[in-house]
């Protein structure tokens, strides 16, 4: 295997031809965050998932209603936006549920014609295909329902060349939370998103949880336990049998057992993985930790597992 083909497998990415793609997406532009503070959120996505804090929105550069942080690793693009006054439509978003997620923005070559097609198939348009311009260029953008609240913006940022979106301010890293000897960036990507749609504790249907892609699974889980972050357990029975099925993979079978981190093998390779307990106090939505050698797997083998093992932690989170 070519090192390309190596870069794109453990990006998720998987090769297609666009000019037969009825709706063709080049990636997650962004996943957008509501939160209750988003300054204190913006702190602990850079300190504990090692994101930079890229570029921001808010009062200060004439966003009036909410304070909006850029963060970034790789490829993968956090918006954590709260509100900056009351009354504001985030506000009553984080009432409803929780700090949660409310978009999966998607990178598009032609807004226009995705609206239509996806329009034709029934999907409900939240918002028609406009330009939004500032002195670094225009960006085009629609809007369409997914499940319960949350949307998938579509963007084409083909014609801009900004920090982020227009409106939106460079801002060099404000936040300095790790220490110095944790890797430079821990993710990659984001590899995907799932959503749910009985979220008990979200207030119906939304993203459940999030997967990113990481080169080195072992030294981020250490980084993100040493900030805080805590990991899903797993049955130690697991790893009696583990190399059975699914073989040597590149971490030692100590360090899985001891990291409590899963893997999976399927046709075309294996994959290391592990999930976040729920991030919030009110559990809305977990993160997937994926370092990918070849395997296109999505988990479905280890779902029930897992869903049981998140229904836990959610009934342990009680107000007293
Ligand atoms: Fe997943």
């Amino acid at each position: 295997m070519s090192g390309t083909l190596v870069q794109d497998v453990l990006a998720g990415a998987v090769a297609h031809d666009d000019s037969r793609d009825p709706f063709p997406v080049r990636g997650i532009d962004h996943v957008r965050f509501h939160v209750g503070n988003a300054r204190q959120a913006a702190h602990w996505y850079a300190s504990a998932f090692g994101m930079c804090n890229a570029a921001y929105r808010g009062p200060e550069t004439g966003h009036r209603d909410a304070c909006e942080y850029l963060l970034v690793s790789g490829a993968a693009s956090f918006v954590v936006a709260g509100e900056a006054r009351p009354g504001t439509e985030i506000g009553r978003h984080v009432a409803a549920h929780g700090d949660c997620v409310v978009d999966l923005a998607l990178d598009v070559p032609d807004v226009d014609a995705a609206i239509r097609h996806a329009r034709d198939r029934g999907a409900t348009v939240l918002e028609e295909p406009h330009d939004v311009s500032d002195e670094h260029g225009t960006v085009r953008l629609a809007a369409l329902a997914a499940h319960g609240d949350t949307r998938h913006t579509l963007v084409d940022r083909s014609r801009y060349d900004g920090p982020f979106l227009p409106g939106w301010t460079a801002m060099p890293n404000r936040f300095h939370g790790k220490p110095a000897h944790h890797p430079q960036h821990y993710f990659e990507a984001v590899d995907h998103c799932v959503g749910n749609l009985v979220l008990g504790r979200h207030g119906g249907p939304g993203v459940q949880h999030i997967a990113l892609v990481t080169r080195d699974i072992v030294r981020t889980v250490r980084a993100m336990t040493e900030m805080g972050v805590e990991f899903l357990d797993t049955p130690d029975g697991y790893y009696d049998t583990l190399t059975d099925g699914v073989g040597e993979t590149r971490v030692p079978l100590e360090t899985l057992r001891e990291l409590r981190i899963l893997a999976d093998r399927d046709e075309h390779g294996y994959l290391l993985r592990i999930f976040t307990k729920p991030v919030q106090d009110r559990p809305t939505v977990f993160f997937e930790l994926v370092e990918r050698h070849g395997s296109l797997d999505f988990g479905e083998k280890n779902l029930k597992a897992l869903f049981d093992a998140i229904a836990r932690e959610q009934a342990r989170a009680r107000w007293w």
